[in-house]
């Protein structure tokens, strides 16, 4: 079934970016000139998703307005005969059919995925954390949508990483199916050094079926007092198995600080308006250290 609907949970504390994060919500930082949560819908579009919901919660008014038109704005622009601008700033409040709802207490990231379960009803959909900017070619989300389809299973963004990192996210068992894409068959959150499957890890995109919001609402909660949603994928990947995607493109975490210098950093050598004096900039400041 085509995949339609998409979720972003954007309801963090994003206590690892204050004061950054006091009252600019972390999905809101800039990479170069646009938000990241900006590069997160446009990815979703260029999947074909044509619905999304966002998690937000109180101080996150800005995402909102981000979205919507700034009449006054667009018509300054336009009668500085800055058309262009205005029209990309226009254009930015029809990218798609965007929907909010609220998480009124944080209480993690499956208790945020909770929230969407009306919007959801009976269909497979998305979700990008709001937090983790993936750039390619190839949209991340659009594989794994094309991988959930093909197998008609739940899926799951994966990648190798530090078992440093792997103890702060989470453990895959996996076995391969074909390339880039390998069987999931059970998982853990945060796990203990023993406790390791492997070195993948869940990275910022999953595609699930309604399924998910029955066990949601009946765990207990799990790692660091929260409702986890790896913990709700776990029965699904014990029972019916899913599917991981190592995806293409570069994936930046926006939650902590050397991400989001690392996104601005590599966003900014390619990009056509400031990228050739940045490189430059960059060679000269980097010879001197
Ligand atoms: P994180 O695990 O990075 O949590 O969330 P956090 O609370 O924002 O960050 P730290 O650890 O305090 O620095 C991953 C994604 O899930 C969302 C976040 O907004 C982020 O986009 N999230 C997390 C929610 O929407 N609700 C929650 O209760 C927790």
């Amino acid at each position: 079934m085509k995949i339609r609907k998409a979720i972003i949970p954007a309801a963090g504390l994003g206590t690892r970016v204050l004061p950054a994060s006091k009252s600019c919500p972390k999905e809101m930082l800039n990479i170069v000139d646009k938000p990241a949560i900006q590069y997160i819908v446009e990815e979703a579009v260029k999947a074909g998703i044509t619905d999304i919901l966002i998690i937000t919660n109180r101080g996150k008014g800005v995402i909102e307005d981000h979205f919507d038109h700034s009449f006054e704005l667009e018509a300054q622009l336009r009668a500085k005969g800055r058309n262009d601008t205005a029209d990309e700033l226009a254009a930015l409040a029809n990218l798609a059919n965007i929907y909010y709802i609220r998480q009124k207490e944080t209480k993690g990231l499956g208790h945020a995925v909770l929230q969407a379960k009306e919007f959801v009803g009976n269909e497979p959909f998305a979700v990008l954390y709001g937090d983790d900017v993936i750039i390619g070619e190839d949209p991340a989300i659009a594989q794994l949508c094309r991988a959930s389809e093909k197998y008609e299973k739940s899926a799951v963004c994966i990648k190798e990483v530090p078992t440093e990192l792997v103890k702060k996210y989470c453990s895959l068992k996996v076995e391969k199916l074909e390339e880039n894409v390998y069987g999931v068959s059970d998982m853990i959150e945060k796990p203990k050094e023993e406790e390791i499957f492997s070195n993948f890890a869940i990275l910022g995109r999953c595609v699930l079926t309604p399924d998910i919001f029955d066990i949601l609402s009946r765990i207990p909660y799990g790692a660091g007092g929260e409702l986890q949603l790896t913990d709700a994928m776990r029965e699904i990947a014990v029972k019916e198995g899913m599917v991981g995607v190592d995806f293409t493109g570069i994936r930046y975490d926006m939650g902590n600080k050397l991400g989001i210098m690392k996104a601005n950093v590599e966003v900014a050598l390619n990009h056509k308006e400031i990228g050739e004096d940045f490189k430059d900039y960059l060679k000269e400041l980097v010879g001197g250290l």
